[in-house]
């Protein structure tokens, strides 16, 4: 499982609901967890590992692992706080943006129980981000332009590098068949 970046059509579109919490499912949330800890993240959504399903994990300060799935945000406080966020979709980079303070939700947990949940602070947030992907919104989307383009040309050049990389590697591989082919054909 791979955390996808800024530039994947994924991350673009919008996510369908969960009919049915197959075991298939639970799986997948049990392997976004250890994505997204070994990631040091503190939230995930599934369309950032390429799954276009309505369902997100966080994982705050206080070591609590909850899943959301089919979220529905019920109200947003009108009161709005900055905070400093990053994404695990967009990796190195941060920005401080401005969102409601408070947040409630309802969604269902792994075992398909429904829960409403009041959230403020790291949670609050990372509540909205995590949301936001579900719908194919970044927190870039809310950042100031200049640097919302800025960070998309650099997730351009840095998938550009890679590409290139693996063509290199890939001739490499190739000219090493070759050679051994040739030696066996003597
Ligand atoms: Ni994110």
């Amino acid at each position: 499982m791979e955390i996808v970046q800024l530039g994947s059509e994924t991350l673009r579109q919008k996510s369908e609901t969960v009919t049915e919490i197959t075991e298939g499912v639970k799986k997948l949330v049990s392997d976004m967890f250890s994505v997204m800890i070994a990631a040091n993240g503190v939230g995930l959504a599934a369309p950032q590992v390429g799954v276009l399903k309505r369902l997100f994990i966080v994982r705050v300060d206080d070591g609590i692992r909850r899943t959301f799935i089919n979220p529905q945000i019920l109200e947003t406080s009108e009161e709005t706080e900055p905070s400093e966020e990053g994404c695990l979709s967009i990796r190195g980079v941060w920005y401080t943006i401005t969102r409601p303070k408070r947040v409630k939700i309802q969604a269902l947990d792994e075992n398909g129980k429904p829960f409403t949940l009041d959230a403020e602070g790291p949670l609050g947030r990372a509540i909205q981000h995590e949301n936001d992907h579900l719908n194919g919104i970044l927190y870039i989307d809310y950042a100031d332009a200049d640097f919302r383009q800025k960070t998309i040309e650099q997730f351009q050049r840095r998938a550009a590098r890679r590409e290139e990389k693996l063509a290199i590697k890939k001739a490499k591989s190739a000219r090493i068949a070759a050679k051994n082919a040739n030696k066996e054909g003597r």
